[in-house]
C-alpha cells in the first residue's frame, strides 16, 4: 500500500501520529457529513425507508471488515461505554469472576466494578515480567482463568501500549469453563484484522472515531447468541418489531426486531453521522486492516531501531501491534522534556503514565516519522551535552 495522505486534510506543518487519540476524516468522509446535515434543509425528502437503509448498509460493511456473517448482531452504538452497559446488564450469571486487564480503559472497567454489589469479583491481571511484558501478560491471562470465570473484558491491543493479546488461546480456554469473551475493539479494529468467525467473541464493542475512521459519537457493537434474548439499557420505538409501517407504531409490539438489534441506540439512523462511518469503513474494507499493518510495519521499523539505539525500550514484535506501540523511556529521560520537544517539533502522539504511545496511519509518511526521530532523539543529546 502507498501512503494515503491525499485522502485526508492533513497540514504539513504538524506530524500527526495520534490515531489512538483520534483519526482525522477522509476527504469523502467529511463530504458524507456536509451531505447528512444539507439534508434536513428539506425534510420533505427524508423518507421513512431512510430510518433503515443506510444503517443496513453500515451494518453490512462492517460485517464484511471483522468477518462476520450474521449482520443482524451489529448494532449501532453512541460510545464504547453504551455497547458495554448491554453486556453488563445482561449477563447471563448471578455470580462468579469477572476478569480485566492492568490499567485498562475506564469505560472497560467502571461497568464491571458495579457488578461487584451484586456479588461478582473482579480481578486484574497485569504483565509479571518488566522484560517479557507482553509473553508474560498472555500467560497470566491464561492462568487466570479457572472454574469460577465467567467473563474476561479486555482489548485486542492493551490501549496505552499496544501490547497484543492472544484472544483465540483465550477463547480456547474459554470455551473449556464456559465462560464469555467481551472485546474493546476501539483500539485495534479497522487497523488490525479481526475475524469474528475465528475469534467467536460473545461481544465485540467499538468506538468509532479512532481506527474505524468515523466521526465522534458513534460506534458499533456486535453481540453473539448469549444476549439474544436480553433487555436493552432503552426501550425506543424502532427497535420493535415492523417498526418500519410508521402509521402502525401505536399498535404497540411486544417483540423486538432481529437478533440483536434490540440493542441499538435511540435515533440510530443518525442521518449525518451514519453515512461518515459508513464511507470511512468502505474505504477500510477495500484498504484492509492487514495491509495497514503492513504498511506501518514498514514506516516505523528502521525509526523504532534507531529509538532502541539511543536506549527507548520497546516490546518486541510477537507481542505488539504495528499500528500503536508504547515506548518506555531511557534513564535521564523525564517525560516533561520529552513532551517540550514533541511540542516544538509540532509532533501529536500520547503521553501514558511513563510512556510515549505512537499510533501511525495510513496518512503517515516518512517525512512525519523524522520529525518523529528528531523531537524523540534532541533530549537525549541534550542530556549528555
Ligand atoms: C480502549 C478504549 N475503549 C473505549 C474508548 C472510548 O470509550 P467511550 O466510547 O465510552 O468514550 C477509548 C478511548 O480512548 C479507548 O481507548
Amino acid at each position: 500500500m502507498k501512503c494515503q495522505r491525499q485522502k485526508f486534510n492533513l497540514q504539513r506543518k504538524h506530524a500527526y501520529l495520534n490515531c489512538a487519540y483520534m483519526s482525522p476524516l477522509m476527504k469523502k468522509v467529511e463530504n458524507a457529513g456536509i451531505k447528512g446535515i444539507k439534508k434536513k434543509r428539506k425534510p420533505f425528502h427524508i423518507s421513512p425507508e431512510d430510518f433503515f437503509e443506510e444503517s443496513e448498509v453500515l451494518r453490512r460493511h462492517y460485517s464484511s471488515l471483522i468477518d462476520n456473517n450474521e449482520p443482524e448482531r451489529v448494532v449501532i452504538i453512541p460510545s464504547a461505554s453504551y455497547g458495554l452497559a448491554n453486556v453488563v446488564s445482561n449477563l447471563p450469571f448471578s455470580n462468579g469472576e469477572i476478569l480485566i486487564c492492568d490499567e485498562q480503559f475506564p469505560s472497560n472497567v467502571y461497568p464491571w466494578l458495579r457488578l461487584q454489589e451484586k456479588g461478582f469479583e473482579v480481578k486484574t491481571i497485569g504483565p509479571t515480567d518488566s522484560e517479557k511484558r507482553g509473553e508474560s501478560w498472555n500467560e497470566k491471562i491464561l492462568e487466570s482463568i479457572t472454574a469460577k470465570t465467567r467473563v474476561i473484558a479486555i482489548g485486542h491491543i492493551h490501549w496505552s501500549d499496544g501490547t497484543l493479546f492472544q484472544l483465540e488461546k483465550i477463547r480456547t480456554r474459554l470455551d473449556e469453563v464456559g465462560g464469555l469473551l467481551i472485546i474493546d475493539g476501539t483500539q485495534s479494529v479497522g487497523a488490525l484484522p479481526f475475524s469474528v468467525s475465528k475469534i467467536r467473541p460473545d461481544a465485540l464493542i467499538c468506538a468509532g472515531y479512532k481506527w474505524l475512521m468515523g466521526p465522534y459519537s458513534i460506534g458499533l457493537a456486535y453481540y453473539g447468541s448469549a444476549f439474544d434474548n436480553g433487555v436493552p439499557v432503552e426501550e425506543n420505538w424502532i427497535n420493535r418489531l415492523d417498526s418500519d409501517n410508521f402509521s402502525e407504531l401505536v399498535n404497540y409490539q411486544k417483540d423486538y426486531r432481529k437478533i440483536s438489534l434490540r440493542y441499538e441506540v435511540g435515533e440510530h439512523s443518525n442521518f449525518i453521522l451514519v453515512p461518515m462511518l459508513n464511507q470511512a469503513i468502505k474505504q477500510l474494507t477495500r484498504w484492509k486492516p492487514q495491509s495497514i499493518q503492513n504498511y506501518t510495519h514498514e514506516l516505523l521499523s528502521g525509526a523504532i531501531q534507531e529509538m532502541k539505539d539511543v536506549g527507548y525500550r520497546i516490546e518486541g514484535e510477537a507481542f505488539r501491534a504495528h499500528h500503536m506501540f508504547g515506548v518506555r523511556l531511557p534513564e535521564g529521560i523525564t517525560i516533561d522534556k520529552l513532551k517540550q520537544s514533541f511540542h516544538a517539533h509540532r509532533v501529536s502522539v500520547s503521553l501514558r503514565g511513563d510512556a510515549v504511545r505512537i499510533a501511525p496511519n495510513v496518512y503517515n509518511d516518512e517525512m512525519d516519522v523524522r520529525k518523529l526521530l528528531k523531537a524523540m532523539k534532541e533530549p537525549i543529546f541534550a542530556s549528555k551535552h
